[in-house]
């Protein structure tokens, strides 16, 4: 998949629905230069493009890169806990994508986990974090890998028809995502349907977020997890999209993986019932 073109990526759509790496995004809505002066500004900007069907993640990063963190913008949204990072809904983005700040004390970090199938950006508003970046555990696959292998014997299934040889529009779709399915198909171990093989979590980067650094991330570039590992407080600005409910996380020296779900600390700045978020953040599976 990291051969894929990452930047054309449609982000409104789960990663092991994506079919249309070869098209053009015919739609590009925003080609703002200046800075975005606020918080609220930036959502505004994010309604506008997710109502398009096709939304990059090149502009999303690029959204998000021209708002520079100002504390005053989302201070009532930044709740600390003595304990864990915690997740603090600020919008649900129409069911498209949800945007969130995470508030991370000294020596927080959150467990190894994968995205749902989802889109992650993340831009650090405050302090410093590091991700560190895993590979998936063998025979442990991600949604977008096992649909990537439907869609490789699919394909091998059409190239060997008739059709192929034409060069109708259907075909040279399909033409190409083999092509691609192959490419990435030949980086994938032999799948099969073994029990979990649990083996030790592989790292294959980390990478020192400073203030008003975005990051993105997806399934098939990996697994993460984000730490503060320094004396002062982080915050960090979370857009997930679509939005998920649970996700996996990973025993950092098995790699066995669990379904966690995942809520938040608070909500559009009000504190949620403490007993319900406590029991269930992917903050308490570390
Ligand atoms: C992260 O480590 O990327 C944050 C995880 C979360 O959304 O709780």
């Amino acid at each position: 998949m990291d051969n894929l073109d990452i930047e054309s990526v449609n982000c409104k759509i789960r990663l092991s629905e994506y079919t249309d790496t070869g098209k053009l995004c015919a739609q590009r809505p925003v080609d703002i230069k200046e800075e975005i002066p606020d918080l609220e500004t930036l959502i505004d900007e994010l309604y506008k493009i997710f109502s398009y069907d096709h939304v990059n993640v090149d502009d999303v990063q690029a959204l998000m890169s021209r708002y520079k963190s100002d504390r005053k913008h989302w201070k009532k949204y930044a709740k600390f806990d003595r304990l864990r990072y915690t997740r603090n809904l600020v919008d649900a983005g129409n069911g498209a994508f949800n945007i969130m700040i995470l508030c991370w004390g000294p020596g927080h970090a959150s467990p190894i986990h994968d995205h749902a199938d989802s889109h992650c950006f993340m831009k650090l508003l405050s302090g410093s974090l590091e991700e560190v970046r895993y590979q998936w555990p063998q025979n442990v696959h991600s949604e977008v890998k096992k649909s990537l292998k439907n869609k490789q014997s699919g394909c091998q299934r059409q190239i060997n028809d008739t059709c192929c040889q034409s060069d109708s529009c259907q075909c040279a779709e399909m033409a190409d995502i083999c092509e691609r399915t192959v490419r990435i198909g030949a980086k994938c171990e032999q799948d099969g349907d073994q029990e979990c093989n649990i083996s030790d979590m592989v790292e294959i980067g980390k990478t020192s977020l400073k203030l008003d650094d975005v990051c993105y991330i997806n399934d098939a570039q990996g697994l993460h997890r984000m730490q503060n590992g320094h004396v002062d407080e982080a915050v960090s600005l979370h857009l997930y999209c679509p939005p998920f409910d649970s996700c996996q996380v990973f025993d950092a020296r098995s790699g066995k993986p669990t379904i966690v779900p995942v809520t938040f600390w608070s909500k559009y700045g009000t504190k949620v019932d403490r007993n319900i978020a406590a029991k269930t953040q992917i903050a308490d599976s570390q």
